[in-house]
């Protein structure tokens, strides 16, 4: 019990400038930033359309591009007024666990009218982003993300910096709702829901004025729930320099486009070689249609010429190859789906028929099992090295994400492929990647394809 007089002290005492843990703790609280996740209305589709209500972090779909110095401390008091509990998973970012935002796994979801503090450091620069981690497959589609940015000490030389955010929306053709079809079986079964108006950064004709000889950082994310984008360059020439946030050792030309999976990330480096008067776009090639994602309208020529080819972004610290001398070598087997030959698989810990699994409107499994298990896949001893074939025996392609760690792919002339978090592997390929185990705790590892992690397509790792 505190009488009048202890607070007076307590009071006097923080008067004369000594600290109290009390105090301490009050004054951190204050200094965390309010992150609102609430229902909002977004104009996605041309003015003549009504606006689209959303869930969005502040309100808006996607949410604010959060921007960080490499190194900077990310503090957030999220609050939740959305109708249903969530969480906030920071994508691609390597921090503790227990900030990870993996409701069920690494916390409990934050309930309607509830709050949680997020607070790390940021250890790599680099293109990343935050979504909802709780009904993922609902909380995405409805606009619950947004990009984040870590930039380098020492950027590249550039004239601008732009963030594009591709998502594809499901919309009811009459009202331009969202359909509140999450669960679909076709969806779940199929490649995943599917939306029939695609946006960048949360508009259907982004366009934007640029000068001829510019160079612009394209910081590209890809937060549709199951949609892969073929990205082109028109009127653009250019490098990739980063993917999945992290620096490609070595710049890459940017040839013949660039896949981009659910939840993957690219860094480009372009140059406007359009003439004053065209437009230069970023394209997207869909079977045999291309289209604009995002427009440049060339309005004159740069006051400097063109740059040369630009080196690689500097390195984030722990980027070292793996050792594959002593690696705990394991497997993830990819079955089930529509028009695969999976007969059947453990579902809360009976074997079941794949039909009496589809019943459930579970359809895939990892190495025999359907969703979430009890026990991690591996349990790794920190700082050992991990190297995981992964068999894709289903007939669609699979957007694999691991938490809290970037791996390699072990390429066929075991060279290694850049450090990644999302492995896009196409149907009937084997391939394997590695990476150290160097951040402790409960790892998920799932399809980002959403409809397929709800599905089934999800498991865990453990870094002890
Ligand atoms: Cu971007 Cu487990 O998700
Ligand atoms: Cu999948």
């Amino acid at each position: 019990m505190h009488t009048r007089r202890d607070i007076l002290r307590y009071g006097a005492l923080a008067g004369a400038g000594l600290v109290l843990p009390g105090a301490v703790a009050a004054q951190t609280r204050t200094a965390m930033v309010p992150l609102v996740a609430r229902v909002a209305s977004a104009q996605l589709a041309p003015s003549e359309y009504p606006a689209t209500e959303i869930w969005g972090y502040e309100g808006q779909a996607p949410g604010p591009v959060l921007r960080f110095g490499q190194g900077d401390r990310l503090a957030r008091q999220f609050a939740n007024e959305l109708p249903q509990p969530t969480s906030i998973h920071w994508h691609g970012l390597r921090i503790p666990n227990a900030m990870d935002g993996v409701s069920g796994l690494t916390q409990d979801a934050v309930p309607s009218g509830g709050s949680f503090d997020y607070d790390f450091v940021m250890p790599d620069a680099g293109t990343y982003w935050y979504h909802g981690h709780n009904r993922s497959v609902e909380e995405v589609a409805r606009g619950l993300y947004g990009a984040l940015i870590v930039e380098e000490p020492q950027g590249p030389d550039v004239d601008r910096d732009d963030v594009l955010v591709l998502d594809d929306w499901r919309l009811d053709a009459e009202t331009l709702q969202i359909p509140d079809d999450f669960d679909a079986p076709q969806d779940r079964s199929h490649g995943g829901r599917f939306g029939n108006l695609v946006t960048v950064n949360g508009t259907f004709d982004l366009s934007q004025s640029a000068k001829r000889n510019e160079r612009l950082r394209l910081r590209l994310v890809n937060a549709a729930n199951a949609r892969t984008f073929q990205v082109g360059l028109s009127g653009l020439e250019g490098w990739i320099v980063a993917l999945d946030g992290m620096p490609l050792a070595v710049p890459e030309r940017f040839e013949n486009g660039l896949i981009l999976g659910s939840g993957q990330r690219a860094d480009l480096l372009v140059d406007v070689v359009a003439e004053t008067g065209e437009t230069a776009h970023l394209i997207q090639y869909d079977n045999r249609e291309e289209y604009s994602l995002a427009t440049f309208a060339v309005t004159g020529t740069s006051a400097r010429s063109r740059r040369g080819s630009p080196g690689p972004l500097p390195p984030n610290p722990g980027m070292d190859l793996p050792d594959l001398s002593d690696a705990l070598a394991t497997q993830l087997v990819v079955e089930g789906g529509a028009m695969g030959r999976m007969s059947g698989a453990m579902l809360d810990g009976n074997r079941r028929s794949f039909r009496d699994i589809a019943s459930e409107n579970q359809y895939w499994a990892l190495n025999g099992n359907v969703g979430m298990p009890d026990t991690p896949l591996i349990s790794v001893p920190k700082g050992d090295t991990v190297r995981m074939e992964v068999r894709n025996d289903t007939a669609f392609p699979h957007a694999l994400h691991l938490h809290g760690m970037h791996f390699r792919e072990i390429l066929p002339d075991s060279q290694f492929g850049p450090l990644r978090d999302t492995l896009m592997s196409l149907r009937g390929e084997t391939r394997e990647i590695a990476f150290t185990a160097d951040n402790p705790g409960k790892w998920l590892l799932h399809c980002h394809m959403l409809s397929h992690a709800a599905a089934g397509m999800m498991t865990w790792l453990e870094v002890t």
